[in-house]
């Protein structure tokens, strides 16, 4: 509180007369007194209403979720199967910026070899981040790597988080139709994700953009269709789109893409931060849910974001299981399955990766 706004409240009155300054009157309340105190009284009501409104807010399906519907969100026989010709150009793609994700990416690649998709499986890598020995491990269950060049953050990375500054590479997602073997749709997984049901679902979409919302509203990219004209546009797009700096490429996709992106159901983006959330919306999504995203905790690296060397990484996954007080176990205790397995799988090849 201003330090004259006392003087002009009734209740404040008394304790200034107390006190009177030597030779000072006691002040009637002035224009400026009055203008402030009613700025407080202004204050105080709108912060109560805002109160009000956030403490009484009308329900939301997520935040005040209830089991209403009883049939699943997708009619399978109702989905047209994409052509032999689609599926020449259909692929599942994701990326590696730096060697402590290979782990994840091999149990990825398993997880998803283990659905039978048909998509093929693509892993883009920055040849100057991923050393050759987490490449052939990431790439032992079934991922193709394909070295691509980075784009730099625009405005030098300027109000971006530090974790983000590889981020916009992304983008090259929209270049893939010049591969050798052009992709022509893709469905975009981040690297910390294990999926538990088939989608290639997705592939038949007739959408150029579809994307699931994440945390914060940000939108994530999980399909697209390659088309080096979009990569263009969205390049040059990327020195005049205005949005907030700090969630790089995935705001700005949201600013492009803006009214045209398809919002596809949460059982595509199963982030582990809804059990924390609402607790009965990730109890509703299991049995459907087609990929489980480690956000919060990843089994593969530890809580300060290190590297775990291959021979502990069962001991990661234990010690995963614990942090925010078990309630992840089940989720860490099902990578760690996968992983096991895919050790198990793939022993040939990962044999091999121990000559680099
Ligand atoms: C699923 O779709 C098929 C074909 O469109 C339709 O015949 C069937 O009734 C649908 N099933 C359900 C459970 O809605
Ligand atoms: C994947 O295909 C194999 C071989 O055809 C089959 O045994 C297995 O049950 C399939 N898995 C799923 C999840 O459909």
């Amino acid at each position: 509180m201003p330090l004259g706004l006392s003087r002009c409240l009734p209740r404040h009155r008394s304790y200034i007369l107390l006190e009177p300054l030597e030779g000072s009157q006691p002040q009637k309340p002035g224009l400026f007194h009055i203008v402030l105190a009613s700025t407080f009284v202004i204050s105080v009501v709108l912060n109560l209403v805002y109160l009000l409104r956030i403490t009484h807010a009308p329900p939301s399906p997520l935040n005040d979720y209830q089991q209403l519907k009883n049939a699943p969100f997708l009619n399978t026989s109702a989905v047209p199967p994409p052509s032999e010709d689609a599926w020449r150009g259909a692929a599942i793609v994701t990326t590696i910026f730096s060697d402590s994700y290979a782990p994840a990416v091999a149990t990825l690649g398993h997880s998803l070899r283990r659905v039978n998709t048909s998509a093929r499986l693509v892993l883009l890598y920055l040849p100057s981040k991923v050393s050759p020995k987490a490449l052939c491990l990431a790439t032992s269950s079934g991922f193709v790597a394909h070295p691509i060049e980075r784009i730099p953050p625009p405005a030098d990375g300027r109000g971006m988080n530090q974790h983000f500054i590889d981020q916009y590479t992304k983008l090259r997602l929209w270049s893939l139709d010049t591969l050798s073997e052009p992709i022509t749709s893709l469905v975009y997984i981040d690297s910390d994700t294990l999926v538990l049901h088939n989608f290639d679902e997705l592939f038949s979409l007739p959408y150029n953009f579809a994307a699931r919302l994440h945390a914060r509203l940000q939108r994530r990219r999980p399909l697209l269709r390659p088309d080096s004209r979009v990569f263009d546009s969205l390049r040059a797009a990327l020195n005049i789109a205005r949005y907030p700096p700090e969630y790089a490429e995935q705001a700005f996709l949201n600013q492009y893409f803006a009214t045209d992106a398809l919002r596809l159901p949460l059982a595509y983006n199963g982030n582990i931060a809804i059990k924390r959330r609402a607790p009965e919306v990730w109890d509703s999504l299991q049995g459907e849910m087609r990929i489980i995203h480690y956000t919060l905790t990843k089994p593969f690296i530890s809580h300060s974001w290190k590297d775990v060397p291959l021979d502990r990484i069962e001991e990661r996954v234990r010690k995963a299981a614990t942090e925010n007080g078990g309630l992840y176990r089940e989720e860490m205790l099902q990578w760690g399955d996968m992983w096991r397995e895919t050790r198990r799988v793939y022993a040939d090849r990962l044999r091999e990766c121990t000559v680099y």
